[in-house]
């Protein structure tokens, strides 16, 4: 696979709560080596999105594709095999556990590779930064250390494609530029592709390929970011006139 050849496909994805529709014939791709964001207001579907990708909830119709197979209805643990790892707008470590031993469980958890689990463990902790913290219990992190000991938990699955889910909220300023620096540096050295929901417009416009803009479960936009913050769709809907 070369960069930018097809990697995750959802083609007309529609999905229901109730009488509730969430998602609503949603085609949307990612391609190898992309960043691309996904912006939207409060309740607009994204998290929902992440979701059906990793089979937490099952589509009412539609295809999902990754590298051309269709994964909509496999197992949360088979598509992490496959190659999809995901980060929580909650964040969800093991909170008794200690660092290593959270990204361990997570290494275990993705599988076989050419690499042992320890490998993946040692790599994903010295991509994010945390080797010094290796020994210390998840519960005592800052929520900036929570957020990176969660990539590197998804890290640790040598993903093809990362799903993060408002990495960036609830962090300062200065968390922020570093969990900037840490996310380019580990695309540099891995070269997988991003999904990247965030409430933070101005970094998405920033820091991504492409970004889709959601609005009651459907996609109003899709573009390159010069595009899609002119687009007055989208200001109408989530991003407000710029001030005079
Ligand atoms: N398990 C569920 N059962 C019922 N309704 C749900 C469920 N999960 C999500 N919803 C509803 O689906 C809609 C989309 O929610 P979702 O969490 O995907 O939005 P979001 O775009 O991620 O919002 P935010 O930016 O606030 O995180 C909301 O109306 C939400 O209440
Ligand atoms: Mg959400």
């Amino acid at each position: 696979m070369a960069a930018g050849d097809p990697l995750l496909v959802l083609d007309k994805v529609n999905k229901r709560f109730g009488g509730l529709r969430v998602i609503v014939d949603l085609d949307f791709q990612v391609n190898e080596e992309e960043i691309v964001g996904m912006i939207g207001p409060n309740g607009a579907g994204k998290t929902t999105v992440f979701n059906l990708i990793t089979s937490i909830y099952k589509l009412d119709s539609g295809s999902i594709k990754f590298r051309g197979r269709e994964i909509a209805g496999l197992p949360p643990h088979k598509i992490c095999h496959l190659g999809i790892a995901r980060t929580y707008q909650l964040v969800r470590a093991f909170l008794k556990m200690s660092v290593h031993d959270n990204v361990m469980t997570a290494a275990v958890y993705g599988g076989a590779h050419e690499l042992s689990s320890k490998e993946r463990t040692l790599s994903a902790l010295e991509l994010v930064q945390l080797e010094s913290k290796r020994d210390v219990i998840a519960a005592h992190l800052t929520l900036s250390d929570r957020r990176l000991l969660e990539i590197a938990m998804g890290l640790a699955s040598m993903p093809s494609l990362i799903l993060l889910d408002e990495p960036m909220a609830g962090l300062t300023a200065t968390e922020i530029d570093n969990l900037f620096t840490v996310i380019r540096a580990t695309k540099e050295e891995r070269k997988f592709s991003i999904l990247w929901i965030e409430h933070k417009v101005d970094a998405v416009l920033d820091f991504c390929d492409r970004v889709g803009v959601l609005d009651y479960g459907a996609k109003i936009a899709d573009a390159c970011p010069d595009e899609v913050a002119c687009d007055p769709k989208v200001i109408e809907a989530y991003l407000g006139e710029p001030p005079t």
